[in-house]
């Protein structure tokens, strides 16, 4: 995965705890070179997983409420890095659409050996549905993500997470218009 998912990791988890606490993190997880991740390299996904896992035992929260969270915090990380990409959505749902037929289509022509998961909506008469299905079991970190960017435009739906695998490897999330 890309590191770029891990710099901003280690940048969120600096952001919300401490770098003290960063420092434990990468030490309790156990991940090779010290946690030095480039954002133009690779990594392996298990590696976010223990990171995340280390923080967990180090702060008590659920493990998939620090995925989520460090989701939502990473939808602003990506319109400051992407602006291009998001500038065009007016709104959340058309940015929600454009993330399997544009956004992760153009990261995998920015980053050849990128993997982005597949991200499909269907529209429904009040809202869409979105679907997410990855070979790596990320779905708490969709979750965050969609908040992320539903907050970043302006709060105007609620959001419901089905899961469609235990393992976090495919969920179907329910985004309606918030009408009142
Ligand atoms: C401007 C918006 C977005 C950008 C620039 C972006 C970019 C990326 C990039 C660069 C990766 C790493 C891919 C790899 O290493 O192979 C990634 C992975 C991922 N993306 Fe997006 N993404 C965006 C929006 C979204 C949204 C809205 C979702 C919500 C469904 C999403 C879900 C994910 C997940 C869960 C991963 C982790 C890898 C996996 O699950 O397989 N992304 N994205």
């Amino acid at each position: 995965m890309k590191g770029l998912v891990f710099s901003e990791l280690m940048a969120w988890a600096e952001d919300v705890y401490s770098p003290a606490l960063v420092d434990q993190m990468i030490v309790h997880s156990g991940v090779p070179n010290d946690g030095a991740y480039t954002s133009v390299g690779n990594y392996p996904h298990g590696e976010a997983l223990a990171l995340l896992g280390a923080l967990a035992d180090l702060t008590g929260e659920p493990v998939g409420e620090l995925a989520r969270a460090y989701g939502y915090w990473l939808a602003g990380r990506f319109v400051t890095l992407y602006p291009e990409m998001v500038g065009i959505y007016p709104d959340a749902e058309s940015l929600l659409a454009g993330v399997g037929p544009h956004i992760h289509e153009e990261v995998t022509r920015l980053y050849p050996e990128a993997q982005p998961p597949r991200v499909q909506a269907n529209p429904l008469p009040d809202g869409m549905q979105l679907e997410y299905a990855s070979h790596r079991p990320f779905a708490l970190l969709a979750h965050g993500l969609i908040e992320g960017f539903v907050a970043y435009f302006g709060n105007r739906h609620t959001i419901a997470r089905e899961d469609l695998d235990p393992a976090g490897t495919a969920a179907r999330f329910t985004i309606l218009q918030i009408t009142a």
